[in-house]
C-alpha cells in the first residue's frame, strides 16, 4: 500500500525570476491556492497522508504553509473572512508533513534520493507540483489512477502524456509495448531527445510512483544530460528489468514551470471557478 508522496522542490525556479528569487516556486497561486497545495490535495485524494519534502535554501514559506498562523486564526476568527482557510486547515489535519534539505542542487534524480531519509523502505509516489494536474471528473486525480495500476502490476509506474514531437526534447520520454488500454510496459527512455532522436511522443510527466530499489539505483546513476543525476536514467535501468510502466492519464495538465502553461492554468482554473 502506497503511504507516502515526495515533493522535490529545491528547484531554483528561474524562468521565474525575479518571483522566485525569494519565494519558492512551488509557492506560486493559481488563483488563491499555491502550486504545491493542488499537489497535497492529489496526493490526498490518493489516499496519502505523509508528505514528504525535499526543500532548498529561500524554501521555508512552504513549511509555514502547512502549518497553523495562531496570530492570523486569532485575527479572523470569527469573522466573514473564516472560509478562506478551511481548505488549507482541512489539508493540515489530514496529513502529516516532514521535510529533509537538498543542499547542492544536482537534478532531480539527485533530489529524490534525498528523499530517502523521509521514505524508508517502502514505494511511494512523487508530485512535481509546478506540473498541475486536475482531476479527470471520472477516473479522479492522475496519482489515484497510477495507483491502481501500480496495484496491478506492483512494479515502478509513470504517468505519460501525447506531446507534440516538436516538444520531446523538454521531456523523459518513452517506448514500449502497450500491454492494455492506455499502458504500457516500458522498454526504454530518453532524458530530453530532441524530435528527430526521440523513440516515440510520449512524454513523462511530473507523476511517478517509485518502488524502493530506485534508491540504490540512484545511488549508482552517474550524473548524465546537462551534469544533472537524472531519474530516467534510474528508471531506464528498472525497464531493462520489465519493471516500469507507463499509464495515459484522463485529465489535464499544466506545465506551470513555464510561463504559458501558468497563464494556461490560471485561466482554466479562473473560468471553472468563478465563470461557470
Ligand atoms: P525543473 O527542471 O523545473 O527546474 O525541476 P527548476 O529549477 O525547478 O526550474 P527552472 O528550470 O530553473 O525554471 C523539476 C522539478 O525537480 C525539482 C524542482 O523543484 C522541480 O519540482 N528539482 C530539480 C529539485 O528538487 N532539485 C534539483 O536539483 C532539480
Amino acid at each position: 500500500m502506497i503511504r507516502k508522496c515526495l515533493f522535490p522542490a529545491a528547484g531554483y525556479g528561474t524562468r521565474f525570476l525575479p518571483a522566485t528569487k525569494a519565494t519558492p516556486k512551488e509557492m506560486l497561486p493559481v488563483l488563491t491556492k499555491p502550486l504545491i497545495q493542488y499537489g497535497v490535495e492529489e496526493a490526498l485524494e490518493a489516499g496519502l497522508d505523509t508528505m514528504a519534502i525535499v526543500t532548498g535554501r529561500g524554501k521555508r514559506a512552504i513549511e509555514d504553509h502547512f502549518d497553523i498562523s495562531y496570530e492570523l486564526e486569532h485575527q479572523i476568527k470569527g469573522t466573514s473572512k473564516e472560509h478562506y482557510l478551511t481548505e488549507i486547515r482541512d489539508v493540515i489535519t489530514k496529513c502529516t508533513f516532514s521535510y529533509t534539505r537538498q543542499v547542492e542542487m544536482k537534478g532531480l534524480g539527485h533530489a529524490i534520493l534525498t528523499g530517502e531519509t523521509l521514505i524508508g523502505k517502502e514505494s511511494f509516489a512523487v508530485i512535481l507540483a509546478d506540473d498541475l494536474c486536475d482531476n479527470d471528473s471520472e477516473a479522479g486525480g492522475v496519482l489515484s489512477q497510477m495507483i491502481k495500476v501500480y496495484n496491478k502490476y506492483k512494479c515502478s509506474i509513470v504517468a505519460i502524456e501525447e506531446v507534440h514531437k516538436k516538444d520531446t526534447n523538454k521531456y523523459g520520454v518513452i517506448d514500449g509495448e502497450e500491454i492494455e488500454n492506455g499502458v504500457f510496459r516500458v522498454s526504454d527512455m530518453v532524458e530530453k531527445p530532441d524530435p528527430e532522436n526521440a523513440p516515440t511522443n510520449m512524454a513523462i510527466i511530473g507523476r511517478y510512483i517509485l518502488t524502493q530499489d530506485i534508491f540504490d539505483i540512484l545511488k549508482d546513476t552517474k550524473p548524465g544530460k546537462s551534469g544533472e543525476v537524472q531519474i530516467t536514467d534510474a528508471l531506464l535501468e528498472q525497464a531493462k528489468q520489465g519493471n516500469v510502466v507507463a499509464c495515459k492519464f484522463k485529465g489535464k495538465r499544466f506545465d506551470c514551470g513555464s510561463i504559458d502553461g501558468f497563464v494556461e492554468a490560471t485561466n482554466y482554473f479562473y473560468n471553472r471557478e468563478y465563470n461557470e
